[in-house]
């Protein structure tokens, strides 16, 4: 059997995606192993999640470097003194610089609660409420230089409820997320992704052309 694919997983808040990881590979849905948890916030509640599962983790707290640059070095050293193979950003909210991605050139994803390009940045939940969108989701991609933006390997389409709020949207995305990274992260464990400009192709995996989802519900049907 291939060894597992050393992740280097990218944190700044609570960890529910890392512990998704975690669990994954617990239960052996993911041929992996996680090298190291990194945060750039001391107090990140990822950080407790890595020591209790004992993986090591270490904080590179941004405001001590001059530039964004140089903080990026920092982590591509950590990085590599654990023996990473694959950067997951698990809500590590840093911009990454060339720094970063050309130490792990097509090696670096993303995972954002939304479909993008639909609702980058901060809040996507409260972006896709605000404007009344009636389906959004979760998008794992490739990370570039721009923030919530390149090449995109697998979303889930998550409806909009009448009497959804932030948090309750925020949920039943989330469960959605620790479903896609793991899945995602399989692939390229199982050598399954080539990327193809901004396309993404996954080897074998299949796509149901009549799926659909509507929010709300449409009762009349297709005429063919
Ligand atoms: C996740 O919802 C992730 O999609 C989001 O941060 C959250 C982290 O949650 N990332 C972004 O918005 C990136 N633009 P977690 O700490 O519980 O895994």
């Amino acid at each position: 059997m291939a060894r597992p694919l050393a992740l280097g997983v990218l944190l700044s808040g609570g960890g529910t995606n890392l512990q998704a990881l975690i669990d994954a590979i617990a239960a052996r849905a993911l041929d992996a192993r996680i090298g190291v948890v990194v945060s750039n916030q001391a107090a990140a509640g990822g950080l407790a999640r890595a020591r209790t599962h004992g993986i090591p983790s270490v904080v590179v707290p941004h405001g001590d470097f001059p530039s964004r640059a140089a903080f990026d070095t920092r982590l591509v050293e950590v990085l590599h003194a654990h023996g990473v193979e694959l950067v997951v950003l698990a809500g590590f909210m840093r911009l990454v610089t060339p720094v970063l991605l050309g130490a792990f050139p097509a090696r670096v994803l993303n995972i954002h609660p939304a479909l993008l390009p639909s609702f980058p940045g901060l809040h996507a939940e409260r972006q896709a409420l605000e404007h009344g969108a009636r389906v959004t989701g979760v998008t794992v991609h490739f990370v570039d230089e721009h923030a919530d933006h390149g090449p995109i390997i697998l979303q889930i389409a998550v409806p909009i409820l009448p009497d959804d709020d932030e948090e309750r949207l925020h949920l039943r995305i989330q469960r959605q997320e620790h479903r896609a990274y793991a899945q995602a992260i399989q692939w390229i464990a199982e050598g399954r992704i080539r990327i193809d400009g901004r396309h993404v192709l996954v080897d074998g995996a299949p796509i149901d052309a009549d799926a659909t989802l509507a929010s709300p519900g449409v009762s009349q049907r297709t005429s063919s």
